[in-house]
């Protein structure tokens, strides 16, 4: 479209929050919410869009999206429809967004807002490890504990461009929606758009307040109702400790000592499909090679659950390999672009989802493995960027949908699957946390965060999607040492206490644990189910610390406190660290489980415990916390 002048032609305020067709959002009830209806057209150019404010007043956030219609008579062509532009006042800030890459996800890049645009954005089709669809405008001095945040969040999977723009006169612009480039939708004459939605939040208590909205929001109004609220089952994955030497009597093996150890799922990862030990075929076809496992998944899934241990396997659904008996016979289902060479990644292509009957062919073959009920969670995997990105099904005129219409389609299989399996239990996974975005979660209960188990890294990680994710949907495994990403080794307690706030998982070869090792895990899985349940709905805090060395987590509810501080390396000229707590109540007084020692709410927030240090890198220190009245059983 050249040209549009949109005028204000009418409003309404409702109860409650409309879904949006065919992409995932927030729920709400009448009592919840209430949306605020913009309505503008263009009778020249036959052009309505409604514009949806949604107030959440309890979550403290605003939901932005728009509905785009064509009332006229041409068909339109749509270039840039974001979710959400918001003007703000000239004052400073600073622009705060997250960036990665493969095994080092979510690190934080801040700096002083300046003049121009400044913005975060994916091209990759999905919303990528590079970049969450996600910025904050900070007050400068602003910290974990304080400052003012203003914070723009996508709920959608594809490319997105998010940005603030600073005017001549300090004045600053906020958007965040699909990224404009490689996006042309036709619109045709009674057709509708409808653009994701996005997130809007303030805090005045720094980037804790701001996480607290995330992950209220996201726990009460995003995540499958099915497993919002209730506690994750510890899971052994297969991948670290066999990758894709998979076999019954490894899966006979590792469940049992699962079961052993306290664990409650075990998970079949890559491996069990391929027709060798490696990435280069068989993706699409999904059949179970026999030859290493005789009896097929069903067999695998009989061990398991006679084990006492529930079910769960891997699938990278949208994958195809050009050695597959699906390419050798639709050559065509795979994005590319004719004529030209294409692409692979990680020894593979990508199907091309905008295609109903690629969609149809993805549910049969899920709806195959499952429809027995043997299968209890899905691992789904996603491995490489969309590139080649072209439908053989689209004419030309509407190429420029294709990466929308690819994220349509995934959701149009995600909405299939939650719907026709909600006992399912879903996880999230693209090479680790590159497809960690809040469109995923509409549908998926939790995501991998990280190819990189190592726990020191997983610190950076976890505190990165921590600011918008809660703890129990960011999976967390304790692996060997040392580990295989890193080569660091590590004390097993600090890997444990590394994972134990988060979705705990193990991802090791268990029979090469040695006695204390298996003591000590067990040790951890009865803690962790003991606690679990009395911290699910718990606030989670980063803590400002002293310097670098530190990081602290703590998960805080009514009665209790449980806080790990990690030691990067033991420094020689302090023996003991002080370490202040978060969110309690100042005027309660609570007892510290090892000391037994009764301290003052305001105390503990505004002096701090005094830790003892430990000569020993890498290592943690655990404050555990009740109010005084419940102290017995301490
Ligand atoms: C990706 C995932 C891993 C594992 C492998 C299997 O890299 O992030 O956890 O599932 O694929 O190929």
């Amino acid at each position: 479209m050249s040209y549009a002048d949109l005028t204000f032609t009418g409003l309404k305020i409702a109860d409650g929050k409309p879904e949006i067709p065919g992409l995932p959002s927030i729920t709400a009830s009448g009592s919840e919410a209430k949306t605020l209806e913009l309505t503008c057209g263009d009778a020249c150019a036959g052009l309505r869009v409604t514009l949806y404010y949604t107030i959440l007043e309890k979550e403290g956030v605003i939901l932005r999206h728009q509905k785009i219609e064509n009332t006229g008579s041409q068909t339109l062509k749509l270039e840039n429809a974001q979710s959400l532009s918001l003007e703000l006042p000239a004052q400073e800030y600073d622009f705060l967004s997250l960036y990665g890459t493969h095994a080092k996800e979510a690190n934080r890049f801040r700096f002083r807002a300046h003049h121009g645009v400044q913005k975060t954005e994916s091209v990759r089709g999905s919303s990528s490890p590079q970049y969450q669809p996600f910025f904050a405008l900070v007050s400068p001095g602003a910290s974990e504990e304080k400052g003012e945040v203003r914070a723009f969040h996508l709920i959608y999977s594809g490319n997105f461009l998010a940005q603030a723009e600073c005017d001549q006169f300090g004045n600053v612009r906020a958007q965040i929606g699909i990224h404009p480039d490689a996006f042309c939708w036709e619109l045709s004459p009674g057709e509708t758009f409808h653009t994701p939605e996005a997130v809007l939040n303030y805090s005045d208590d720094g980037l804790n307040g701001m996480s607290h909205n995330f992950h209220t929001l996201y726990r009460r109004h995003l995540f499958p109702r099915t497993f919002a609220g209730k506690e994750c089952p510890i899971l052994l994955n297969s991948w670290e400790g066999m990758c894709y030497d998979v076999s019954l009597d490894k899966i006979e093996e590792q469940s049992s000592l699962a079961k052993e150890l306290g664990m409650e799922l075990f998970v079949l990862d890559d491996g069990w499909f391929r027709a060798g030990n490696d990435s280069r075929s068989s993706m699409g076809d999904w059949t179970c090679n026999e030859k290493k496992l005789p009896g097929g998944i069903r067999a695998a899934a009989e061990i398991v659950r006679k084990n006492g241990l529930k079910f769960g396997l891997w699938f990278e659904p949208e994958a195809i390999s050009r050695k597959s008996r699906l390419y050798e016979n639709h050559p065509d289902w795979a994005l590319h672009v004719p004529g030209y060479p294409m692409t692979e990644g990680r020894h593979e292509y990508l199907l091309d989802l905008t295609r109903e009957d690629v969609r149809t062919y993805l549910k049969e073959m899920l709806d195959s493995y499952l429809k027995d009920g043997m299968i209890d969670y899905i691992k789904w995997d996603m491995n490489r960027p969309l590139t080649d990105v072209s439908s053989t099904l689209l004419p030309a005129e509407k190429k420029g949908e294709t990466f929308h219409r690819y994220i349509l389609g995934l959701y149009d299989i995600l909405g299939w699957l939650k719907d026709t399996y909600p006992h399912v239990l879903v996880e999230g996974c693209s090479s680790g946390g590159a497809r960690f975005d809040p469109g995923m979660l509409y549908y998926i209960s939790q995501n991998w965060a990280s190819d990189n188990t190592d726990a020191f890294d997983r610190t950076v990680i976890q505190s990165g999607f921590s600011l918008l994710y809660p703890p129990e949907v960011i999976g967390a495994h304790v692996s060997i040492t040392p580990n295989h990403q890193t080569g660091r080794t590590t004390p097993l307690d600090t890997r444990y206490q590394a994972a134990r706030l988060f979705n705990l998982g193990y991802e090791m070869d268990l029979t090469k644990c040695t006695e204390e090792e298996k003591n000590e895990i067990r040790r951890q899985t009865a803690e962790h189910i003991e606690e679990r349940s009395r911290f699910l709905d718990g606030t989670f805090y980063r803590h400002d610390v002293p310097n670098d060395n530190y990081v602290m987590w703590s998960v805080v509810t009514e009665d209790e406190c449980l806080a790990v501080v990690f030691q990067k390396f033991f420094d020689p000229l302090c023996s003991h660290g002080r370490f202040r707590l978060l969110g309690l109540d100042p005027d309660a007084d609570y007892m510290d489980a090892e000391s037994r020692k009764v301290y003052g709410g305001d105390e503990l927030m505004q002096i701090g415990v005094t830790v003892p240090l430990v000569k020993e890198d890498f290592h943690t220190f655990v404050i555990r916390l009740k109010r005084a009245f419940c102290c017995t059983g301490l």
